[in-house]
């Protein structure tokens, strides 16, 4: 006689986080017909995050046509070892998520975003970068309910920079990502989408070609202009014991036997030999290594003096050295873009326990529009939706169909969203 199946525990794969839709919707805090907006945003964050590493002035190309979404950028190129590192949906790779620093990507988690979201379209994702055709493609293997990625790699011309491209079959044409482009509210969302990069970058020049014509062209108003660079050393005032501990975990993991003595040595103000001494002075740890804090257990009130330690010994980073604006680049935009003889804009720098902030506004009754439009930032990444649409108290009585453009930009190392897909800011 045959036993009947009995109820069991099964262990499900984590991969499975990024190659549903619904998980995906979860992960990027937009629904599927919002997922082009979120492509462009992660691919142009990481083109610009990309340059900025590097010093030069971002060059942006975004293609669209009816079954692709192709960025290209005049960056480094992406190494071949963060692209095999990045199809490891154990593990997450950046190289910033473990600073506390004000760059646009930190989480290590947008490329692999991007290969789930290339399944569920049924599509595929390549990136071209240093001579190199990465071709990514997702097979799914049903018993054990697992994606399998399969990752070729043949010659590529593109000897600058990087371009990534997500395609798609035609034939999908019920909802996206059928044949997008003959959606004209895609193209306007798109065009406002690089309008919000080009306002909060004044370095950045930036095209939109749609489906072989150019629907937004912007040249950069200040080529030299400098924001805080994610390669820039990080500063202890940004820190709590957590991301400390988090981030000496990870210099442990790729270093066993570092010293605390190196380790304080990337941190801003603490570079030269004699700062670093006092801490260690002060701290009673002039020979000791960074795994002695953390294992067997974390030495909570060891790490708290330490940080305490640090900031003393450092001197507070000044908001405007993260990066400003600034009046004429958002008049000069706003101008080029139909804004008649209304343009206002303010700036508010300040921080808040040693976490420095600068927040900028900037209002325009622009020609053309029919409705009140929010532009909106946070660390020179332009949000999908509006960023601050849970702190606007004073804007309560705006009507919705004045033609006026309100822009706001935050820059600050600490902020906080209301979900990984960065939909809005909790100030
Ligand atoms: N255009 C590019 N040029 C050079 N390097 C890149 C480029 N795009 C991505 N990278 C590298 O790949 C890493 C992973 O990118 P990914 O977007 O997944 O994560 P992130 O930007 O660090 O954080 P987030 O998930 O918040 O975007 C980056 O940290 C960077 O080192
Ligand atoms: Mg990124």
């Amino acid at each position: 006689m045959m036993s009947s199946p009995i109820r069991s525990t099964f262990t499900t794969s984590r991969k499975l986080e990024y190659f549903s839709e619904g998980e995906l919707s979860k992960q990027t805090g937009h629904s599927r017909k919002e997922w082009p907006r979120v492509v462009l945003r992660e691919l142009i964050d990481n083109a610009l995050d990309a340059c900025d590493e590097m010093g030069i002035a971002p060059n942006v190309l975004v293609r669209c046509d009816a079954t692709s979404i192709e960025v290209s950028d005049n960056a480094g190129g992406i190494p071949v070892e963060t692209v095999q590192r990045m199809l490891e949906f154990d593990s997450r790779t950046s190289s910033r998520a473990i600073y506390v620093a004000p760059d646009r990507g930190a989480q290590g988690n947008a490329l692999k975003t991007l290969v789930g979201i290339a399944h569920v379209i049924n599509g595929r994702l390549s990136i071209d970068s240093r001579q190199i055709r990465h071709s990514i493609s997702i097979d799914f293997d049903v018993i054990r309910q697992e994606p399998v990625i399969c990752h070729d790699t043949s010659p590529s011309a593109r000897t600058t920079g990087t371009s990534v491209r997500l395609e798609w079959p035609a034939s999908d044409s019920d909802h996206w990502p059928g044949d997008f482009t003959s959606d004209s509210s895609y193209e306007s969302h798109l065009w406002w989408q690089l309008f919000g990069f080009a306002a909060i970058n004044p370095h950045l020049t930036i095209c939109l070609d749609w489906c072989g014509t150019t629907s937004f062209e912007h040249v950069a108003s200040d080529l030299q202009w400098k924001k805080w660079k994610p390669s820039q050393p990080t500063s202890a005032y940004w820190y709590q014991v957590d991301d400390l501990v988090r981030l000496a975990a990870a210099y442990v993991q790729s270093n066993p036997d570092i010293l605390i003595r190196d380790f304080l040595a990337l941190f801003d103000g603490l570079s030269r030999t004699a700062k670093r001494k006092a801490v260690l002075d002060e701290t009673g740890l002039q020979r000791a290594r960074l795994r002695d804090l953390l294992s067997p257990d974390v030495d909570t009130p060891k790490w708290t003096a330490v940080l305490r330690s640090m900031q003393n010994n450092a001197q507070l980073v000044k908001p405007r050295s993260l990066g400003i604006i600034g009046r004429e680049h958002l008049t000069q935009m706003l101008r080029k873009y139909g804004g008649a003889d209304s343009i206002r804009y303010r700036k508010v720098e300040g921080d808040r326990a040693g976490v420095p902030y600068v927040l900028e506004a900037a209002f325009a009754r622009l020609k053309g529009l029919t409705r009140a439009k929010f532009v909106t930032g946070a660390n020179f990444s332009a949000g999908i939706n509006d960023l601050f649409a849970r702190s606007r108290g004073w804007i309560d009585d705006l009507d919705n169909t004045d033609p006026v453009l309100i822009f706001t930009h935050i820059v600050s190392p600490r902020l906080s969203f209301s979900d990984r897909g960065k939909g809005a800011l909790l100030l």
